[in-house]
């Protein structure tokens, strides 16, 4: 698939199948994500490329119990329902979307990696300009394994929840942040739009552009 294509195609997966990733296609993907660019040359990014079937299998737990905390957090709950059969309800609902994260047969975490190249008064935007950097990263990923036929998703909130033991799991350091994580896998089939909550809410293109001065949207 051409790259314009799969910009175009490119489409959050939460379903996944169990067929393997050939290394060549994995290393290829893992190559064009880290010729992003890298605010001030810093590369603050690594990449931990999980494939043992526990560890993965931790991973996807870790993210399919975060996805359950988020949810809870960020839907409203059902009439009447007390907070404990929400937070029940938040958790079956991960449950029922995410459960092929587990066999998904890899799972890449995009580590922030601190380099120390910023002066204390660069601290802040320096940090900002590495978390863009690895997210940059990351869509190219995310472009070229849809142009491979491959699934992602930029997971950034699952995870939160508990970084420090997907520190543990990862064996990371403290000062590593696994700021993006995604399964990569062949989908079980890639999703043609966008689910209707999300679709609802889209704004179009044109009501997102503004020509020469604020306010002159194209819509
Ligand atoms: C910064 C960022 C964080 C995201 N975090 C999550 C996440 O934690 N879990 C998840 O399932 N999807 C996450 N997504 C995926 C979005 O929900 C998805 O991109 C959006 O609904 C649009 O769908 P599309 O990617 O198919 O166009 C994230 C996307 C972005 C850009």
């Amino acid at each position: 698939m051409e790259a314009l294509e799969a910009i175009r195609r490119r489409r959050a997966v939460r379903t996944y199948t169990d067929r393997p990733v050939d290394d060549e296609t994995l290393d290829r993907l893992l190559r064009l994500a880290l010729v992003a660019p890298t605010g001030s040359g810093a590369q603050a990014w690594s990449l931990v490329v999980v494939r043992d079937e526990a560890v993965r299998r931790q991973v996807a737990d870790l993210v399919i119990d975060g996805a359950g905390r988020y949810f809870a957090i960020m839907r409203p709950p059902a009439d009447g329902h007390t907070a404990e059969q929400h937070a029940e309800w938040a958790r079956g609902y991960a449950e029922q979307i995410l459960a092929t994260y587990r066999i998904a047969p890899v799972w890449i975490v995009a580590a922030l990696v601190p380099r120390g190249n910023y002066p204390a008064q660069m601290a802040e935007g320096g940090h900002l300009d590495d978390l863009f950097s690895l997210a940059f990263a990351m869509e190219n990923l995310f472009v070229a394994a849809r142009a491979e036929g491959l699934g992602t998703v930029p997971t950034t909130a699952f995870q939160r929840f508990e970084k420090d033991r997907l520190r543990e799991i990862l064996g990371l350091p403290a000062d590593v942040d696994p700021a993006i994580v995604t399964p990569l896998g062949y989908p079980e089939a890639f999703p043609e739009g966008l689910p209707p909550a999300i679709k609802k809410n889209r704004r179009t293109w044109r009501a997102l552009v503004h020509d020469d001065r604020w306010g002159a949207v194209r819509a």
